[in-house]
């Protein structure tokens, strides 16, 4: 089989890994990919097309004879990758533009939620500058959840801890347009507490399964301090103080199968992966939000849990058959930790070349994802903000985190930073 995946994050290199291992796959293309994609093997390449550039991945598809096409990130999905790609009848694995809105739409995810009870925070939603800061005029209680309803890069979502704070983030939003139009609708929302976690599902809209749950780690700084990043480390599963099998029940009964019940009914079936965020407090988990996608850097400690074929399971979501498939993860842990560069998740240089990469090839347990990495001159250097995840796996949570920060003091360039509490919530 040929595979396209769309996509140039870790997320995408830990997809190609998986389904690299699966010997009916001949050729894997990555587009755009990045520069350790193009390093796993003779059959792996990188396409220079972008993810957004549908048109071109058509084209390369067809002139190429590729059998599937899987897709990363959450902005092809919503430009309707799937859409297109299905009316010249190629095999995508995702969900389509009108599904997607559970991630594309923060207020479609949200009013979907009350219609169907779904345990989530309480909201409103405001489409003016002068309604949404009347609302906050009268409130006295903070902290609240200020967001923009459309994709944000993870960046669209404030924890206003003040009055002041709340007006001056409906100024950015609003006046400012801090994120376009993403920001025409605005939700407001109870903070909620507890601990966060994130449950994976793969479906064919009528049927899924779950894959492991992971827990990530989103500011930058140790002891979840700093700004909001798109995720500094993952581990997986986490332990039963977070997330037990009474928490994946109702998470299954309350949330999973009401949501695919309503969009298959409503004539948007929900094929692909579903991400389902969780904030969860006494044993109680509520809906923080749904991506259309695997997470990044989840996805580098689901998908190395995952002992059933990746393959097998992406092809019976997309031929409609994944009831008859069962799901078997390995009873292991794994964690990953993010490399970065100095100043991320604002401006960071690149061009800084990687060093020590070739002192952790081959060792048993340890793999490293790459993200923003490129090729030139034959070295390679950095070329993003979030430049590589470390993943190990072990027997323990412990073992996999001393593994992992084993493997991540081996690696060195200019700058980089990473957290050093990865996983210690687990602990
Ligand atoms: P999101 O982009 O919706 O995942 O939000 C980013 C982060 O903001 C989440 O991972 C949470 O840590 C936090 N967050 C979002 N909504 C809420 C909420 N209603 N209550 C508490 N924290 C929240
Ligand atoms: N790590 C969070 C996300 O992928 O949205």
């Amino acid at each position: 089989m040929k595979i396209l995946i769309v996509g140039s994050g870790a997320r995408e290199h830990a997809i190609a890994w998986s389904l690299y291992k699966d010997s009916r796959v001949e050729k894997i293309f990555v587009a755009p990919g990045n520069g350790g994609i193009s390093q796993m093997g003779p059959n792996v390449e990188n396409v220079a097309i972008k993810a957004t550039d549908i048109d071109g991945l058509i084209e390369f598809s067809k002139t190429n004879a590729i059998d599937l096409v899987v897709v990363g990130p959450e902005q092809p999905l919503e430009l309707g990758i799937v859409n297109e790609f299905e009316k010249h009848n190629i095999k995508i694995f995702g969900p389509s533009k009108e599904a997607a809105q559970l991630e594309t739409s923060k207020s479609y995810a949200k009013n979907l939620m009350k219609h169907l009870s779904i345990p989530t925070a309480a909201f409103l939603i405001f489409r003016t500058h002068r309604e949404a800061s009347a609302y906050f005029h009268e409130q006295d209680q903070y902290p609240q959840v200020i967001k923009a309803s459309g994709l944000a890069g993870g960046k669209g979502v404030t924890i206003a801890e003040s009055k002041a704070e709340a007006l001056m983030t409906l100024i950015d939003l609003f006046e400012n347009k801090k994120h376009g139009d993403a920001a025409n609708e605005v939700i407001i929302e109870e903070c909620m507490t507890g601990q966060e976690a994130s449950i994976f599902a793969i479906t064919d809209g009528k049927s899924y399964k779950l894959l492991s749950p992971a827990q990530d780690h989103k500011r930058i700084g140790e002891g979840d301090t700093g700004k909001n990043t798109g995720g500094m480390g993952a581990y997986a599963p986490p332990p039963t103080f977070i997330v037990n099998d009474d928490v994946i029940e109702k998470v299954k009964k309350q949330i999973i199968e009401p949501v695919l019940t309503f969009m298959s009914e409503e004539g948007n079936p929900y094929k692909g992966f579903l991400y389902v965020g969780l904030m969860i407090e006494n044993n109680q988990p509520r809906v923080v939000e749904f991506n259309a996608r695997l997470g990044d850097p989840e996805a580098q400690v689901v998908l190395p849990l995952l002992k059933t074929s990746l393959l097998d399971l992406i092809l019976a979501s997309v031929e409609e058959r994944l009831s008859d498939e069962t799901i078997e993860l390995l009873p292991k842990t794994a964690a990953t930790v993010v490399m970065a560069s100095g100043g991320y998740p604002d401006e960071y240089k690149t061009g800084n070349e990687i060093i020590g990469l070739d002192r952790i090839n081959n060792e048993k347990g340890l793999m490293v994802f790459h993200a923003g990495t490129r090729s030139e001159n034959s070295h390679l250097v950095t070329s993003g903000g979030r430049v590589l995840s470390v993943t190990a796996i072990g027997d323990t949570l412990k073992e996999a985190l001393s593994h992992a920060y084993r493997g991540i003091e081996k690696i060195s360039f200019a700058g980089a930073y990473y957290r050093k509490d990865i996983g210690q919530k687990g602990l």
